[in-house]
């Protein structure tokens, strides 16, 4: 029977580990994140792109303290291991495995046709080279990877930066081939653009990041962190001039951290010409008011490398249980399989269908949990309310499959026949899933 946990919106994203986390991944992407990930309605998939970082990183000690720094500042900032599934790609082989199969269903034109691999081959040709000079296939390939992160664990939504819509339609296609060929095994992503999460401006005013050398670490000391803000542009005015918020990186970071009360107030503060060294005061205990209960446990993490490698080690233990039957079963979709196993399909095949009615148990947005009975092309014969908790959907379900018409008159409104359905389609139903479960028993015993 499906349980109401792999019913859950499944949301999976990946984080490349080539850097120092910093105050605009805190904040476009980090907070957010873990707080996205404490929604009930949906599991969260986060992992450390650390394949996707050899790609772009040839410092293997780049790589492995980029890793622990992402991991730890993650947790640090609160997300619960435990209640995610947080883990590391290269912990996990059955990605390279699908990135195979995916490679095999994938059209070489339209990897030609990547932006990150275009602007490469562009560069190129203006300055005169082969177009292909210095292009890995590792970069040709990355959207393969990442398509196998995603495909792997059936995620239904992946938020991503605008720069990566391009690779989830990528994926979709990549499933949309897959299935095609072999039945319909992988789940179509969608990507999630989150229009409200703010741009973090950097030290010199243009976007916070990396290649423009003008990030503030998220995890600095107190002191470092105040006189990196010290150096964050301001415009030449003296105390006691007005100033204006528009276009002030330092207004604009301190609006990313602060309350709709404390950005009015910085505004105020701004238009009765508070000095840009008070401002940057005022900017510097902001941020540290949020940071420095992070940071112990941030330290603390970093010190002690190996609980952070236990942590993601269980992770990916708890991500395989999903992974290692799902290749199995793609393994088996395209043919790397017993020999002695029945030679079915040749391709092109769509996976049989249960040829029976079935109960689907599943959670709503209102934290209910649901139940359907449903025919085996998928029609709904019967609907059920909201159940206060999973065992009493479930209890309503064995008393269906005991005594149909007890048990309707007992759930009275609680269930309701599909559209067009009658009560005698709904009993035979019933009736053909007792038999089977009868039949279950038998060869059990
Ligand atoms: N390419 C992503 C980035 O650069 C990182 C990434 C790798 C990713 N695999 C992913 C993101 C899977 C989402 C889903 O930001």
């Amino acid at each position: 029977m499906t349980t109401n946990h792999s019913q859950r919106t499944r949301v999976l994203t990946g984080i490349t580990t080539t850097g120092t986390p910093h105050l605009g991944n805190y904040v476009g992407a980090i907070r957010p994140t873990v707080q996205a990930s404490r929604n009930p309605t949906t599991q969260g998939f986060y992992f450390l792109a650390d394949y996707h970082a050899l790609i772009k990183c040839d410092d293997p000690a780049r790589i492995q303290r980029s890793t622990l720094e992402i991991a730890a500042s993650w947790i640090a900032a609160g997300l619960d291991p435990d209640g995610v599934m947080f883990y590391r790609q290269s912990d996990i082989p059955e990605i390279p495995e699908l990135t195979w199969f995916l490679t095999c269903v994938t059209g070489k034109g339209m990897l030609n046709r990547a932006h990150a691999y275009k602007a490469s081959v562009d560069k190129n040709n203006l300055a005169g080279n082969d177009p292909d000079a210095d292009v890995t296939a590792g970069l040709f390939m990355y959207p393969v990877l990442m398509g196998a992160d995603i495909l792997m664990f059936k995620a239904h939504k992946v938020p991503v930066g605008r720069d990566q819509i391009q690779h989830i339609e990528m994926a979709r296609d990549m499933a949309s081939s897959f299935n095609h060929l072999y039945g319909e095994h992988l789940v179509l992503p969608e990507a999630v653009i989150e229009e409200s999460v703010a741009l973090l401006p950097g030290l010199d005013g243009r976007k916070m990041s990396k290649s423009y050398d003008n990030t503030i670490p998220l995890f600095s000391s107190s002191a470092q962190l105040k006189k990196l803000i010290s150096g964050i542009v301001t415009d030449s005015r003296a105390p006691g001039e007005a100033k204006d918020t528009e276009g002030s990186a330092l207004f604009q970071i301190y609006q990313a951290f602060a309350s709709a009360e404390e950005t009015a107030s910085l505004a105020k503060a701004y238009a009765d010409g508070i000095g840009w060294g008070d401002a940057k005061q005022m900017l510097f205990e902001r941020i540290d008011r949020e940071v420095a209960p992070m940071r112990a446990k941030y330290e603390e993490l970093i010190n002690n490398p190996a609980t952070v490698d236990a942590i993601l080690l269980k992770g990916a233990a708890k991500a395989r249980e999903l992974a290692t039957p799902f290749i199995k079963e793609l393994r088996h979709a395209v043919g790397l399989r017993s020999l002695a196993s029945a030679a079915s399909s040749q391709g092109h095949a769509k996976t049989a269908r249960a040829a029976s009615p079935a109960f689907k148990q599943y959670r709503e947005q209102d934290g209910q949990f649901y139940f359907k009975l449903v025919d085996p092309q998928g029609r709904v014969l019967l609907q059920s309310l909201g159940f206060g908790s999973p065992k009493d959907a479930g209890m309503a379900i064995a008393q269906l499959q005991q005594d149909d018409a007890k048990a309707l008159a007992a759930l009275g409104a609680q269930v309701t026949f599909g559209e067009g359905v009658s009560a005698a389609l709904v009993a035979e139903a019933l009736a053909t899933l007792r038999a089977e479960l009868a039949e279950k028993a038998k060869a059990k015993s």
